[in-house]
């Protein structure tokens, strides 16, 4: 197995690893350390079925059951997808993980990481955009990293701020998914001890003991500079590839650029994570 960083801070590519057969020890904890360490892992050449994918990512942790079970595979719920073929009830098409985001991150205990692999990419486009939060909080001025301190986000299913809309939640999903949950604007890793922004422009409501005519600029100054250029890795999908990526220290977004008479298809997990902290 050979592993090499895609940038100097984000991203690494795994080659010379078959996730179809048996993974040894020694492998399975090179390829943890190599998640923490680079945040994105993107495994090449894999080509998994579903059930060959749930082994595959219980190599990193623990599936984490998602919200809105509405995108759950029949023969292995799972598993979901992420498909540019939905609509809305109103017709319009659903492009999943557009704009900036953390997964699920008003859960008491957010997803840690989140994998996907590809089924069906179009021609071109499509690329998944990452920004390492770690990065964008060490580049921030001292005083403004005491002003975070102590600050807690108000995350919700969707927030009434953002331009996103997110498919409403089937009323069978509704009672398991909390009202609003508090987390730190800055948590710190609890495996690399790093501290990053922990923001999400599609779930955070407000701050909590903040007006919004306060809250809402910093976040959006927070998002400005937490998502520059220099802080990022864009994804380029390849067939057969399999994305883990680190959801505590980065957001990610999709890019909806590419024809959509193409399909874009890819299975879809989430691993159980902590209480940010
Ligand atoms: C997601 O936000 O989980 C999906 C990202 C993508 O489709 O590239």
């Amino acid at each position: 197995m050979q592993i090499t960083p895609l940038t100097s801070h984000t991203g690494a590519e795994v080659r010379g690893l078959d996730l179809s057969r048996p993974v040894s020890d020694s492998v399975r904890q090179d390829l943890n350390r190599a998640f923490i360490r680079h945040g994105v892992l993107t495994i090449r050449d894999q080509h998994l079925e579903p059930a060959q994918m749930l082994a595959a990512v219980e190599l990193f942790g623990t599936v984490f059951h998602q919200h809105n079970t509405r995108f759950a595979l029949p023969d292995c719920p799972q598993i979901h997808y992420i498909s540019n073929q939905d609509r809305f009830p109103d017709g319009r098409r659903y492009i999943p993980g557009e704009g900036w985001h953390t997964d699920h991150s008003n859960d008491a205990r957010p997803p840690k990481a989140t994998v996907l692999h590809a089924v069906t990419l179009p021609r071109q486009g499509g690329d998944t955009q990452f920004a390492n939060m770690a990065e964008a909080y060490a580049s921030l001025p001292p005083a403004m990293q005491d002003r975070l301190a102590d600050l807690m986000g108000i995350h919700v299913y969707q927030s009434s701020h953002s331009s996103r809309k997110l498919m409403t939640l089937p009323d069978v999903n509704r009672e398991r998914v909390p009202n609003a949950v508090l987390h730190p604007i800055i948590r710190t890793h609890p495996d690399s001890g790093r501290k990053s922004i922990y923001i999400n422009p599609i779930r955070i409501e407000g701050i909590l003991g903040l007006d919004h005519r306060e809250a809402l600029p910093l976040l959006d100054d927070l998002l400005d500079h937490a998502t520059a250029e220099r802080f990022q890795y864009r994804h380029q999908w390849q067939p057969g590839d399999l994305v883990i990526w680190d959801n505590r220290c980065l957001l990610h977004k999709a890019n909806g650029d590419y024809d959509m008479a193409e399909t874009r298809y890819l299975y879809r997990v989430m691993l159980q994570g902590d209480v940010p902290r």
